[in-house]
């Protein structure tokens, strides 16, 4: 039998070459094997939610596996089988979903994912956050699929948007290629017509988006997931791109995962050793303990003053190096919990370490991009204090949600921006835009998570600093 083994998860987004099928996640203990035609056995997935869009591709280059056996649930990965690729998982119960009024390959869909998630039942949701919305990720498989649900189906619940690979009206200014912004237009106009609401941000909680305590919702972008489960205590699994869509169609999700109450206990407690006053501390925090222990609840124990820039920084970043879907800190998440038996110490040696291996260059970028997640009103105005007064030697990039700009705009922030030199893009992140058809090569950014696709998806050469030395390297005195 033509049977391949992962021995650690994998990221379908960045870790698998969609024209060969063969693994090149860096590090991964099976890389360079081909999936194409075998039965491929998988602990559970890691890194974006877009990665389910991945499946339709290896269809299309004839390089999917014939079967995918779990080894615990994960709905990125059953995904696949919208692209009618086989997702099991051994002992899986049928579970069904009594209600006629869901369009039949949906119910059948939800049904699979009930069952080989060992659910509870179904649960209805209140909202859905789209992911896998720029052509730069999902491409023409992601962009044709859509087209095809257009005219058949409408949302049946409020259903964000996360960014596009471009600002929607200042394509032209970022020099994003004509063909580029047709292909993403289509995508826009196609989730339109099913009703998404046009947010374009990863940060939907700042943008209107913003569940309830308790509220069980369906939500792709891993970022948010893992901000809304832990921060607001909402209740979400980490969702395939696709799965966002049939969720929006149906206003149904199986119950199981994060919407349960034993799967939101801490794993593991985190204790972090010396002060964290930087963001990037926060950054590298995060992205340290999803890449050792990807799969955790950690409790992180010794952090103060955190805001929401600190919060959905360590978000994004534990969802990007791992799978971190929810996390605990006393006196600031709602959540309740008892300490875990399992322990361990971080402190800042380990988190300068993970900010130097993630870089590749130190002087001399191309560009500067901050915004990973979508920046918030408060790290606007860290920003501005600190580039008063200097002027940006090179291109400085900031992205937002339009939300959160157009308040920059009529506070007047936008003009302290301006003249220090940089650009406020909004519906649009450095990930999921096509820089490297931008003469662009070398990056710098804050955020560990822009830094990690941006090397794998973007092909660029990175330099991770705090916001703070990226403004005293690249900037001078006015
Ligand atoms: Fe958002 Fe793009 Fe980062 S979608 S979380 S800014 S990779």
């Amino acid at each position: 039998m033509n049977e391949l083994r992962l021995t650690a998860p994998i990221s379908w987004l960045d870790g698998i070459d969609i024209k060969t099928g063969k693994i090149i996640q860096q590090d991964h203990p099976q890389r360079g094997e081909s999936l194409a035609g075998r039965i491929v056995y998988v602990p559970h997935s890691i890194g974006s939610t877009v990665g389910a869009y991945t499946f339709f591709a290896l269809k299309k280059y004839k390089t999917a596996p014939i079967k995918i056996v779990l080894e615990e649930p994960d709905s990125i990965t059953i995904s696949a089988e919208l692209a009618g690729i086989s997702v099991e998982l051994k002992g899986a119960k049928e579970i069904k979903l009594e209600n006629r009024d869901i369009r039949e390959e949906f119910r059948r869909y939800l049904e699979k994912e009930a069952s080989i998630s060992e659910a509870e039942g179904f649960v209805r949701i209140h909202s859905v956050h789209i992911s896998g919305v720029s052509y730069a990720t999902i491409g023409d498989t992601g962009k044709e699929w859509l087209k095809n649900m257009e005219n058949e189906i409408k949302f049946k619940v409020a259903a964000t948007t996360n960014p596009l690979g471009m600002d929607l009206y200042r394509w032209k200014e970022m020099g994003i290629p004509e063909n580029f912004a047709r292909e993403q237009m289509n995508i826009v106009e196609s989730l339109i017509k099913m009703g998404a609401i046009p947010s374009f941000t990863c940060t939907p909680y700042l943008a209107g988006n913003l569940p309830h305590y308790g509220e069980h919702i369906s939500w792709g972008e891993s970022s948010a997931v893992s901000f809304i489960n832990s921060i607001i205590g909402a209740r979400s699994n980490r969702e395939g791109g696709a799965k966002t869509i049939i969720a929006a169609a149906t206003g149904y999700t199986p119950l199981y995962g994060r919407h349960l109450d034993r799967n939101r206990k801490p794993t593991i407690a985190v204790e972090v050793e010396g002060d964290l006053n930087r963001l990037v501390d926060y950054y590298a925090l995060g992205y340290f303990i999803g890449k050792e222990y990807p799969n955790s609840v950690p409790l992180f124990k010794g952090l103060k003053k955190l805001y929401i820039p600190e919060l959905k920084a360590l978000a994004a970043a534990g969802a990007a190096s791992g799978s971190i879907e929810i996390f605990h800190i006393p006196k600031i998440t709602p959540n309740l919990f008892k300490r875990p038996s399992k322990s361990i110490r971080v402190n800042l040696k380990d988190l300068k370490a993970t900010l130097d291996e993630l870089s590749t260059f130190s002087g001399g970028s191309d560009l500067v991009v901050i915004g990973c997640p979508h920046l918030s009103l408060d790290e606007f105005k860290r920003i501005v204090s600190l580039i008063n007064g200097r002027i940006a030697t090179i291109r400085f990039w900031l992205y937002t949600s339009r939300a959160i700009l157009s308040q920059i705009e009529r506070s007047g922030l936008i003009h302290l921006i301006k003249s220090f030199g940089a650009k406020v893009w909004a519906d649009t992140c450095m990930v999921v835009s096509p820089l490297e058809d931008m003469g662009i090569r070398k990056v710098t950014t804050n955020s560990t998570k822009a830094a990690k696709y941006l090397k794998t998806l973007r092909g660029m050469d990175v330099e991770v600093l705090g916001l703070e030395e990226i403004i005293e390297r690249y900037s001078i005195p006015a």
